[in-house]
């Protein structure tokens, strides 16, 4: 962590920019949208529950006095008549910044083979198809300014798998890979792409309710990775990075040090 972050005024914090953030209305994405908020950016709320987004709407006006506008999209079902309505939203106004960090999860552990096809199907849609969808849309607007920061909110099950929460984990594998391709091909337009790879975090996903040091709260996770934008973490991996430091440590650990088998076998049985 010696390299030099990059500060989100490089991305046009404070000068009328907006930041696009998906699964805003609670946990992490909901931190997202407030923080960068407060940092100076105009945002675009994308979520699925119209109510919601209205309620953070109000909220962040009434904190921060930026800019808003919501576009409300169920990613699990989304038709292509609602990723135009998010187009037409972004289609007048300069994007800076996008966060994709809409996700969902199985409801509980199970074996591939006995999961419901209808989970399948909505974790591959909101954790896969919405973040290709959703960037596909913003990155012509980020080249044509060439600036840009995409932030797309991996998993420490990609890092190290989880049996019987597979399809998740396999989903934000494919954000871990992906990511690295992204980042690569965009890096040369001054886009600066990161897969940001969280453990567990205080969330209603998670279903941890209290914070600790190893577990923080949404609000101290993402203030983390913003301060850190631009750095790897515990990660070896090029354009990902584990921004919050016990998260960091385990990284370091998982991808460096510990058997990878014996780590497959161990969150097994947990
Ligand atoms: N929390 C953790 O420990 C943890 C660890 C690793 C990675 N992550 C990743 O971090 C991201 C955020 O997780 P979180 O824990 O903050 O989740 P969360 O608290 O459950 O919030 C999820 C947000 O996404 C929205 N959402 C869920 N399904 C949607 C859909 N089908 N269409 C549109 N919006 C939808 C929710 O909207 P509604 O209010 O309408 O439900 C809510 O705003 C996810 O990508 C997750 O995989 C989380």
């Amino acid at each position: 962590m010696t390299r030099p972050f990059v500060a989100l005024s490089k991305f046009g914090a404070k000068k009328g920019v907006w930041a696009v953030i998906t699964g805003c209305t609670d946990g992490i994405g909901k931190a997202y949208a407030d923080q960068l908020a407060a940092a100076g950016f105009n945002v675009v709320l994308v979520s699925r529950t119209l109510s919601k987004l209205q309620d953070v709407q109000q909220e962040i006006e009434a904190k921060h006095k930026v800019e808003t506008k919501v576009v409300s999209i169920d990613f699990a079902h989304a038709t292509p008549d609602d990723y135009d309505r998010l187009r037409t939203a972004i289609s007048d106004i300069p994007v800076g910044v996008l966060v994709n960090n809409v996700g969902t999860n199985h409801e509980f552990p199970v074996r591939f083979q006995d999961e419901d096809d209808k989970v399948i199907e909505a974790i591959v849609e909101v954790n896969v198809m919405a973040q290709l969808r959703v960037t596909k849309l913003v990155v012509p607007r980020m080249v044509e300014r060439k600036n840009g920061l995409i932030l797309n909110i991996g998993s420490m099950s990609a890092v190290s798998p989880t049996p019987l929460l597979s399809v998740y984990s396999g989903s934000k594998s494919f954000l871990r890979v992906w990511s690295q391709t992204l980042g690569e091909e965009l890096a040369s337009q001054g886009i600066l792409v990161e897969c940001v790879n969280a453990y567990f975090v205080v969330s209603s996903m998670s279903k941890v309710r209290r914070a600790s040091y190893a577990i923080p709260s949404a609000d101290t996770y993402v203030r983390s990775a913003l301060k850190r934008i631009g750095l790897h973490g515990g990660s070896a991996v090029p354009f990902n990075n584990s921004p919050y430091l016990p998260h960091a440590i385990i990284d370091w650990l998982v991808e460096r040090v510990l058997p990878r088998r014996l780590m497959l076998t161990y969150n097994h049985r947990t």
